[in-house]
């Protein structure tokens, strides 16, 4: 089968695209024929060794993926070949074919395609678990989003939207902004042109944002926290920008906020229960239409390396997906 692998860290031109020999289902697994493999942020990281994760080597990037049940291991009662399934393994799914135990699968209904099935766990899934179990936002709670349009941005305001919030978009440009607004945001700020601190106090009548959801950090970071409402939760969740923010705690204080860590990989192995009744509720919301999970782009798996250069270029509103 036809892999993408990294074989030294590097950038996305280390990369190489190659033939490797078919996984053989080990016992409670199965190989699923991958029909559309996701890409995120993190695989800009992975791929360079500057994430906190670090498979063996040679690995290959995507963490999630959907397609066909092909092959079952011994013992595997869950499901039966030719199941349509999403799946969530880390790395190791950008190739044709991947082996996983079966109790990582979750099976898809028919109305609900490949492409946007494979990019909903990792984005929808942190944002999901970041909105309703670690902020626990409540209808009618203002929502600030920054990086709304990116993959975990734009699940979060769609999410906030189901939950009832009214969604404040922040990015960095005015398309950003109107996409997140077509996914059902309430207003926008543009944070390459205006101070976040003072227009999420002018959003919300001097009062602030109930929650803010923060994947992007560097200079927003601080600037959102001083916009926090009384008792407001600040949801730290990446820093795509680069810079991991160093927060005055005297903030926390004269807020009464609170500052709380999303760590979604590693919550998922710590509440399987709570990890898989999350996905199923983003399968049904996905397939009824309530969430878009929008795909930015297709590319082959052939051209990964370009669809990793425009992540890290800032470039994709949504999810890119890899085709084998
Ligand atoms: N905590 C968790 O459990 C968890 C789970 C998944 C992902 N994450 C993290 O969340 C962050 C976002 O992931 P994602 O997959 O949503 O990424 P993404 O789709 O690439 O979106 C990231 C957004 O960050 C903003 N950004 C600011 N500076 C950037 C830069 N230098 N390079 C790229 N983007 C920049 C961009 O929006 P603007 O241009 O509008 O600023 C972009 O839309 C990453 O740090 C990722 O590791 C955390």
């Amino acid at each position: 089968m036809k892999a993408l692998l990294c074989t030294r860290y590097g950038t996305p031109d280390d990369l190489s695209f190659i033939d490797i020999a078919d996984p053989e289902p080990a016992t409670g697994e199965v190989v699923v024929k991958i029909a559309a493999a996701a890409l995120n942020f993190f695989d800009t990281l992975i791929i360079a060794g500057k994430y906190q994760y670090k498979p063996a080597m040679p690995f290959s990037p995507s963490a999630e993926f959907a397609g066909t049940v092909e092959r079952l291991g011994a013992g595997v009662t869950s499901l039966k070949v030719g199941d349509r399934v999403l799946g969530y393994s880390g790395h190791g799914a950008a190739r044709e074919k991947i082996a996983l135990a079966a109790d990582r699968l979750v099976k898809l209904p028919d109305r609900l395609d490949f492409d946007r099935a494979a990019g909903l766990t990792v984005t929808y899934g942190t944002s999901l678990h970041a909105l309703k179990d670690r902020a626990q936002l409540r209808e009618g709670e203002t929502l600030a989003v920054l990086g709304a349009s990116g993959g975990v941005g734009l699940a979060a305001v769609e999410l906030g939207k189901i939950m009832g919030g009214r969604v404040i978009a922040c990015a960095s440009s005015a398309e950003k902004i109107a996409f997140a607004k077509k996914h059902g945001a309430d207003g926008g700020i543009d944070y390459a042109s205006e101070d976040v601190k003072d227009a999420l106090r002018r959003m919300t009548g001097g009062r602030g944002a109930d929650v803010i959801y923060d994947p992007v950090g560097g200079p927003y970071a601080e600037a959102a926290l001083r916009s926090i409402a009384w008792l407001g939760r600040f949801l730290v969740v990446g820093f795509a920008a680069g810079d991991i923010p160093k927060l005055p705690l005297n903030l926390v204080l004269l807020k009464g906020c609170d500052v709380r860590g999303v760590f979604w990989g590693s919550w998922i192995e710590r509440d399987k229960a709570g990890h898989r009744a999350n996905t199923e509720q983003l399968i049904a919301w996905c397939a009824d239409g309530k969430l878009s999970s929008h795909v930015h782009a297709v590319y082959p798996l052939s051209e990964a390396t370009d669809a990793l250069k425009a992540i890290a270029a800032r470039k994709v509103m949504g999810k890119i997906i890899l085709r084998p």
